[in-house]
């Protein structure tokens, strides 16, 4: 693959997915891109660029995007952002939308469903907490390969090993030869579609709960900027974004504000909650 190429490459994934590639990042696309070209039945890289400059080609596009994606997620990851849901998010909803008794919940780059799944396990597992309110819990993510996975509930052993309590484990899974199904329940808690965060996503509607984990961390300075203004207009008043460990709003946006008692949760920073927080910060 020439410099050239390379630098279309680099390009294309910036502009379709956000993925925003180093120089450094040669080997990993050329080690990624390999078996797309062997599927697509593309002698190497160089013709696998010219068919994209061609741009006549859909499921090429998409293969070569579903390739570069990193999907790595898993089971109630890093635990504090579900504990918080659970202790503080869940208990706001159930005080502030006590009178549509509606919850709206969105996992925006939810990979193979473990995230989304999570949090329906959860709000299984407050029960009568429940009864009478609808809860919907909508999960995208740009890669469709992913979200048919998803979809599907279907898990390995080394899948449910990973965070997954086993009490929880037993309670809502079986076992189908070397994997594990999730239960009906669960499964049509969540509904999956495709959504690439680059796009507009306004007609999603209004959400109280917004997990965007360990996506932005792919996207270059102005992209994160963009995406977080956007999530922060997706917010029904009271509502609250979570971010990635290793995400932040500092320094990207000003749309959206850290709760500084809850760690990893953002706000409007138009809402009531940002005004008593700068009420309190001053005073
Ligand atoms: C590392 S996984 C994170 C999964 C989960 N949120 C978690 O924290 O465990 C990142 C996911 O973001 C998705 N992704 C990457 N670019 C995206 C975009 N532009 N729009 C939507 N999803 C995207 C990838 O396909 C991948 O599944």
């Amino acid at each position: 693959m020439t410099e050239h190429e390379f630098d279309h490459l680099r390009a294309f994934l910036k502009a379709r997915s956000g993925l925003a590639l180093g120089p450094e990042k040669r080997y990993l696309v050329e080690s990624r891109l390999a078996p797309v070209c062997q599927r697509h039945g593309l002698q190497g890289l160089a013709e696998l660029v010219s068919c994209l400059r061609r741009a006549g080609d859909p499921a090429l596009e998409s293969a070569v995007i579903e390739a570069m994606t990193t999907n790595e997620t898993f089971f109630f990851r890093d635990r504090a952002p579900f504990e918080l849901f659970r202790d503080v998010l869940l208990p706001r909803c159930l005080a502030r939308r006590d009178g549509s008794r509606r919850i709206r919940i969105w996992c925006a780059a939810a990979s193979t469903g473990q995230e989304p799944y999570s949090l329906a396990m959860l709000l299984h597992e407050a029960g009568p907490l429940l009864s009478g309110w609808s809860v919907e819990i909508l999960a995208t993510d740009i890669s469709a390969e992913v979200v048919e996975r998803a979809r599907s509930g279907l898990y390995t052993q080394f899948e449910v090993q990973r965070g997954l309590p086993v009490r929880l484990l037993l309670k809502y899974f079986t076992q189908v030869g070397k994997n594990w199904q999730l239960s009906p329940a669960i499964r049509s808690a969540v509904k999956f579609r495709p959504l690439n965060l680059l796009r507009n996503f306004a007609e999603l509607g209004a959400f109280d709960v917004i997990f965007c984990r360990n996506v932005l961390i792919y996207f270059d300075t102005p992209t994160k900027t963009e995406v977080l203004r956007r999530l922060a207009r997706s917010l029904n008043p009271g509502g609250a974004v979570l971010l990635g460990a290793a995400e932040t709003v500092i320094g990207l946006s000003d749309a959206l504000v850290p709760d500084p008692e809850h760690r990893g949760l953002y706000v409007a920073a138009s809402s009531e909650r940002a005004r008593g927080l700068r009420v309190s910060a001053a005073g």
